[in-house]
């Protein structure tokens, strides 16, 4: 059984992006392997580009697709084996998955980080129980510590709008007043380690991401010396990995500014708070690609789904 869980699931990138750039000439590209098929969406979290870009990308598969908001409709789960089951959780992920395993083809899951217990989270019990009890391929639509999805669309935008052949792309931490996920930023330095770019990593101290994500690439605590001569700026918040889920510090200082981006492309995977995480001057000047990573959504929740289909077939 093959699963679309994190980037490792993506065997030639260079194949995958090739088929990206033949899917933004020709929507239909990829045929419709999903015909006589379902899909079902189920959303633990709320979204709007994952929830519409999956659903767009698996109707132009052929497939048909079900949604369901788990987390505010479905029953509480279980996931722990050999639990008395007398508390609030009413269903046990074991029936859960197999029983929607007999009403889809494919499933996507989006279930976010609790950002109380690392272990917990980055066990990924949510999206590794519907894997494991479904018999049926699933699609992560964002899971506690990695959004591939996402990841894929930031390569695809990268890749249509680099001006070198190994551009500068930096990924700078921003302030923000809640707690978020690493999932983001995972995925996209996971991503821009197999790419032909010379990736740097800026944040605050004490926001280091997990060392087998970030591997050998360069961490710099300093913004501005990390903003140098970049091609492409990613910004995103996160909470501490180490601290896990704190907010270490909100210093204004980080947001992203046209002045700091100077002839950069921005980019950011959205939503995003203005004025908080970057300035209106970036996002409305023709610099910023928020727009275009967001419509290469849908081309790699196609990119994904067809994969799914062609391997499981
Ligand atoms: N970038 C992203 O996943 O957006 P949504 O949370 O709106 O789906």
């Amino acid at each position: 059984m093959n699963h679309f869980c994190d980037i490792d699931d993506i065997d030639d990138l260079s194949g995958w992006l090739a088929r990206g750039k033949a899917l933004a000439l020709d929507q239909g590209a990829l045929g419709t392997p999903g015909k006589g098929k379902t899909l079902c969406l189920l959303f633990f979290n709320n979204s709007l580009r994952t929830r519409l870009s999956t659903q767009m990308a698996a109707r132009r598969l052929g497939l048909e697709v079900i949604v369901m908001n788990f987390g505010a409709e479905g029953w509480q789960l279980e996931y722990e084996d050999g639990t008395v089951m007398d508390g609030g959780k009413a269903e046990h992920i074991r029936e859960a998955a197999r029983v929607v395993g007999t009403y889809a083809d494919l499933i996507g899951v989006r279930a976010f980080a609790g950002l109380q217990d690392r272990e917990a989270d980055y066990a990924e019990q949510v999206l590794k129980g519907f894997a494991r009890h479904s018999g049926v391929p699933v699609l992560n639509m964002e899971s506690a510590t990695a959004h591939p999805l996402q990841a894929l669309a930031d390569a695809l935008t990268v890749e249509a709008y680099r001006k070198t052949d190994r551009p500068k792309v930096v990924l700078s931490w921003a302030p923000h007043p809640r707690a978020l996920p690493q999932a983001v930023p995972n995925s996209f330095v996971r991503m821009m380690r197999r790419m032909p770019v010379d990736l740097v990593v800026t944040h605050p101290e004490g926001y280091e991401l997990a060392p087998e994500i970030t591997g050998g690439a360069p961490v710099v605590y300093n913004q501005e010396e990390a903003l140098k001569n970049a091609d492409f700026v990613y910004v995103k918040n996160w909470s501490s990995y180490t601290r896990y889920g704190q907010i270490l510090t909100q210093d204004p200082g980080w947001m992203m500014t046209r002045n700091k981006l100077g002839t950069a492309q921005f980019m950011h995977c959205l939503p995003v708070r203005r004025n908080v995480v970057v300035e209106d001057a970036v996002l409305d000047s023709a610099q910023s690609l928020v727009i275009h990573q967001a419509a290469n959504r849908t081309r790699s929740a196609q990119l994904a789904l067809a994969h799914l289909l062609e391997s499981n077939a």
